[in-house]
């Protein structure tokens, strides 16, 4: 075994606003991996993470939600842990943001980067919602696109006809947060001085810390030049107030990598490790990120050159990973492939999807594609009807000798492959080549199941004087499944476990493989087969969980909250399936507790619903009663929280008070249907 390293490793963090969902989990799966294959070699490995837990996305959430912002991230926060610990991530310190370790990281970093002369300030003009008193960032302006026209679109880029350009050349410009018409305002900003690093991030980008791809990306926005970095925000904000500045605070983007400092610190107290030797300057501890494709910058370009500032170590690796699709394109909430983990976790084992995404993962920046059927194939082909076979196969045979596996290795050569590939296996994780080890690990399997198959131990238990021939046999079918578990321990932690039991041995990856004799338990199964159906069920979950959310928020699909302003294409068929009916809104209350909906009862000409809508920010229940409108009669009832709600009225507008239910001409007549 080399030396034992030093390593701390980190995923990025995940902000508080919204659940864990497949897309992270390719990030969280890929590190986990990683992690548990550095301790299985017996190397010092921590792995923290944390939440993300400060700026104005999180602080509207909570408004939103009716609750103060630190109830949000404690709520969040919970969830999130839960879902991570369903899918067996192992964070040896799961930590927020929002926390005194940070703050105090961050104050200290901000005034040594301030002494250092590396923090400029100077006043700035901004769009600003004079209703809600704050600024807006881009992405929370709307209007119509200075180029073609086209109504509702964000601050910064027109999705009909591409065009960029600032918020103030929108037409018409709208805070997405009030509907308000946003006014320019001055206040004084404070900036990192990222050009005179540039040198530094010249040598340090291209020093083996980044894939060639990354060093390739970030040589081109090097040599276009750099700007200066906006590490201010004004408040309302949720965040950390910078000292001797009042009303202004960090910019979260400063303090969530700082947020790894944080966690790891809370990690040295629990566990009496020693801070300063990880981050000092000249460090022989490694440090490795892991992050998505989209938050390179921050990671390769601001935080290394706040690093360098402030007199700390720069990472080892930053290692940047794609995005998830699922079927061959983005996930989609109409789809009901945005799968949340908690999602997934109601209908399958987490240990599927974690091999899935080992049998699909690089070492490269490429995305990763989910294909639901493939799933099903792949993890039942390779993990059930190949690995786990192996031991059910075999177990048995040894057992019914006595329960004690033979020293005499049946066939030396085929144990030998299983010795040889240790190594390649080894460096294969060592580099995030899963899909390389998994193949690796598989054609193994193929030819430990060939050799069972071949020798067919069941036809020679039938003959008498072939006790030793089996067992051996099978001594070497249960070796040949111990070093596949061992190979695969990284990725299966669970069933590993379970076949740890099975063993009676803890399998570790210190040592060299070699072959064992002596007990085993009684095997029992270790894994089931996919079903198909619990996978169509996990997407209708989520489909339905999708409408719920979309019914809750807002009738309309706009404003920055909304992912799906416009739907997925549909045939005709589809379309004629869905039926629309006049209805007469016979009563109409208000709900016990629901901010945003009411409870229509509908006459549909006989028949009777109920149905909760959220329309209450711009109807008053007295103006409904009496009027038509139309409703979905045949969509599935859903169970909310305050009722069964059976159908849906249609409305359209942006929110809030412009909202409007459809009104058919006069003469309709409940229950008609609409063509
Ligand atoms: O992009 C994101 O989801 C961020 N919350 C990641 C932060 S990573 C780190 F720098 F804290
Ligand atoms: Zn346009």
């Amino acid at each position: 075994m080399s030396q034992r390293r030093k390593i701390l490793v980190t995923s990025a963090l995940p902000y508080a606003n919204g659940p864990i969902h497949l897309g992270h989990l390719v990030e969280y799966i890929q590190t986990d991996i990683w992690v548990r294959f550095q301790k299985l070699r017996g190397h010092d490995c921590h792995y923290v993470c944390a939440d993300d837990a400060h700026g104005t996305a999180i602080m509207l959430k909570a408004e939103q939600l009716g609750i103060t912002a630190e109830e949000q991230i404690a709520n969040v926060k919970a969830d999130h842990e839960k879902d991570f610990a369903g899918f067996h991530i192992g964070f040896d310190n799961y930590g927020s943001t929002h926390s005194e370790e940070n703050r105090q990281y961050s104050e200290m970093i901000y005034q040594r980067l301030q002494e250092n002369g590396h923090i400029a300030s100077r006043t700035i003009t901004q769009a600003y919602d004079p209703e809600k008193e704050l600024f807006l960032a881009d992405r929370y302006i709307k209007g119509t696109c200075p180029k073609c026209k086209a109504e509702d679109q964000y601050g910064d880029n027109c999705e009909v006809c591409s065009a960029t350009y600032s918020p103030t050349e929108l037409i018409n410009p709208k805070s997405a947060i009030s509907g308000a018409t946003p006014i320019a305002k001055d206040s004084e900003h404070f900036f990192f001085k990222l050009p005179e690093f540039s040198d530094f991030l010249k040598e340090w980008t291209r020093s083996g810390t980044l894939q060639n791809e990354v060093a390739n990306k970030l040589a081109e926005w090097l040599d276009a030049g750099l700007q200066e970095w906006d590490i201010s925000r004004d408040a309302p904000y949720f965040g950390f107030e910078i000292p001797g500045q009042k009303g202004k605070y960090f910019y979260v983007w400063l303090d969530a990598p700082i947020g790894y400092m944080a966690s790891f610190k809370t990690l040295c107290d629990r566990e009496g490790l020693d801070w300063d030797e990880y981050w000092k300057p000249d460090s022989e501890t490694e440090l490795y990120h892991f992050i998505g494709k989209d938050i390179v910058n921050f990671h390769a370009l601001f935080w290394p050159s706040m690093l360098h500032s402030a007199g700390f170590r720069k990472p080892s690796g930053v290692n940047v990973h794609g995005f998830l699709t699922v079927d061959g394109k983005k996930m989609s909430k109409s789809r009901g492939t945005f799968i949340n983990a908690a999602a997934y976790l109601n209908h399958l084992d987490p240990e599927y999807l974690r091999y899935y995404f080992a049998a699909k993962l690089t070492a490269s920046v490429d995305d990763l594609d989910l294909n639901l059927e493939d799933f099903v194939q792949r993890v039942n082909t390779d993990l059930v009807n190949k690995v786990v076979n192996i031991a059910s196969r075999t177990a048995s045979f040894v057992k019914k000798a006595g329960g004690e596996m033979s020293a005499n290795i049946e066939n030396a050569e085929l144990w030998q492959q299983f010795l040889d590939a240790e190594n390649l296996i080894a460096e294969l994780y060592e580099q995030r080549e899963y899909s390389k080890a998994m193949r690796e690990i598989m054609t193994l399997a193929d030819a430990a199941n060939e050799y069972i198959q071949a020798q067919a131990p069941w036809s020679l238990a039938k003959q008498e004087g072939n006790e030793q021939k089996v067992l051996d046999i099978c001594s070497l079918g249960v070796n040949m499944f111990r070093a596949l578990m061992r190979f695969l321990k990284p990725v299966l932690p669970a069933t590993a476990e379970k076949a740890e039991l099975f063993l009676d041995e803890t399998l570790n990856w210190q040592e060299p493989l070699a072959y064992r004799a002596g007990a085993i338990n009684k095997f029992k199964p270790l894994m089931t087969r996919i079903e198909s159906d619990k996978v169509a069920a996990m997407v209708e979950d989520s489909k339905q969980a999708a409408a719920e959310a979309m019914q809750a928020a807002k009738p309309a699909a706009t404003g920055p909250l909304a992912d799906e302003p416009i739907a997925d294409e549909i045939n005709f068929d589809d379309f004629a399936k869905v039926d629309l009916r006049v209805a007469l809104i016979k009563q109409a209350e208000h709900v016990d507790g629901a901010k945003k909906l009411l409870k229509l009862t509908l006459d549909l000409g006989g028949e009777t619903r109920q149905v909760f809508s959220g329309i209450k920010s711009a109807y008053a229940p007295e103006d409904l009663e009496g009027k038509l409108t139309v409703m979905v009669a045949n969509l599935a009832p859903r169970k909310m929280k305050f009722g069964l709600s059976e159908g849906m009225v249609l409305a359209a507008g942006p929110g809030d008070k412009e909202i409007y239910l459809l009104e058919p001409h006069s003469g309709a007549q409940p229950g008609q249907r609409v063509m």
